[in-house]
């Protein structure tokens, strides 16, 4: 039996980051040039259930059977085979690679956990409709993250731009004119469980302070997905700078992804801000073609550890 090998991409939130698990709208879209893969390959010589996890990011080289209880990988197969009605796996080996850096806001436990769920699917014979995906995808980013709002596992399953408000319809943006980003790494590794959880506590101290924010934050959505739509590209520019600034005032930003947002705007980019949970990870500039390469550098010399230039497909490129 050939080995069965999915991926899924990686992901940035253009904006409304936070205020979305309080119901407000963002933006989010799919990053192609980074990704994550799962190969299964069935072992039908092993004893009968023995299942060899391998996972080189997350140093996991062992049986299934040795994982801890809590071991995210082990309730993500437990999510799968209570999905299929299954007590145990047919001997195999499951591989999860990724080039998505841990913890830096770029969607890598949505998409490992998308690619998971695509491979073992279809190694246990079953084909999952997207939306299925996405639900199963969405309860094992509840392990990894407590309450996420769903917008990571969304963008990342359909691989497309999305408009997300929770709990309602998900709105996939048909986008008139490309754009180009640089993504930039602080290399400060952050716990999006942690920021989530840190905006909650203050969100419950001061709750009018913070849900005047969000509110703001969703307006910003709002405007960006007007502006995207038209085709608008620069008019996003202030509008995903002043995100930051919000952001900043809901104490998820931190002085690195600071230095780099005003590193970018000082070199020309249109607009900056930190993408994710926050307290480090990755920020975003939306840049014009001709400066992206003065950003770039800018970007570098501002003590950036990794940087993606990234162009946001129109629908006619993608459909081309
Ligand atoms: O996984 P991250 O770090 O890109 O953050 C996801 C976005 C949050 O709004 C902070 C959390 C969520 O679940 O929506």
């Amino acid at each position: 039996m050939p080995a069965i090998s999915r991926s899924a991409p990686g992901k940035l939130i253009l904006c409304g980051e936070h205020a979305v698990v309080y119901g407000q709208p963002a933006i989010a879209l799919p990053v192609m040039q980074i990704c994550s893969k799962t190969m299964v390959s069935a072992k039908p010589l092993t004893s009968r259930g023995t299942v060899r996890i391998i996972a080189p990011k997350l140093g996991i080289d062992q049986d299934l059977s040795t994982l801890p209880a809590t071991s995210p990988i082990k309730r993500s197969l437990e999510l799968i085979m209570d999905h299929f009605h299954l007590d145990h796996l047919p001997a195999c080996e499951i591989r999860v690679s990724s080039n998505i850096p841990i913890g830096s806001g770029l969607g890598s436990s949505a998409s490992s956990s998308v690619s998971l769920v695509r491979a073992v699917a279809e190694f246990l014979g079953h084909r999952l409709s997207e939306p299925e995906i996405n639900q199963l995808a969405y309860e094992m980013e509840r392990i990894y993250h407590g309450t996420p709002s769903g917008i990571d596992n969304t963008v990342v399953t359909f691989a497309k731009p999305v408009y997300f408000v929770r709990e309602k319809p998900i709105e996939f943006l048909d986008i008139p004119k490309s754009f180009e980003l640089i993504i930039a790494d602080t290399g400060i590794h952050a716990s999006t469980a942690q920021a989530v959880a840190g905006v909650k506590e203050q969100y419950l101290k001061s709750p009018n302070k913070f849900g005047a924010l969000f509110e703001k934050i969703g307006n910003l959505s709002i405007q960006t997905r007007q502006h995207l739509l038209a085709g608008q590209i620069a008019e996003m520019g202030p509008l995903l700078t002043q995100n930051h600034h919000y952001l900043k005032q809901m104490g998820v930003s931190c002085p690195q992804l600071d230095k780099l947002v005003s590193a970018a705007l000082k070199s020309g980019a249109y607009g900056a801000k930190l993408s994710g949970g926050g307290l480090g990870g990755n920020m975003l500039a939306l840049v014009d073609h001709s400066s992206a390469q003065t950003v770039e550098e800018s970007l570098v010399n501002a003590g950036a550890t990794s940087v993606i230039h990234s162009r946001v497909h129109s629908s006619a490129e993608i459909t081309e």
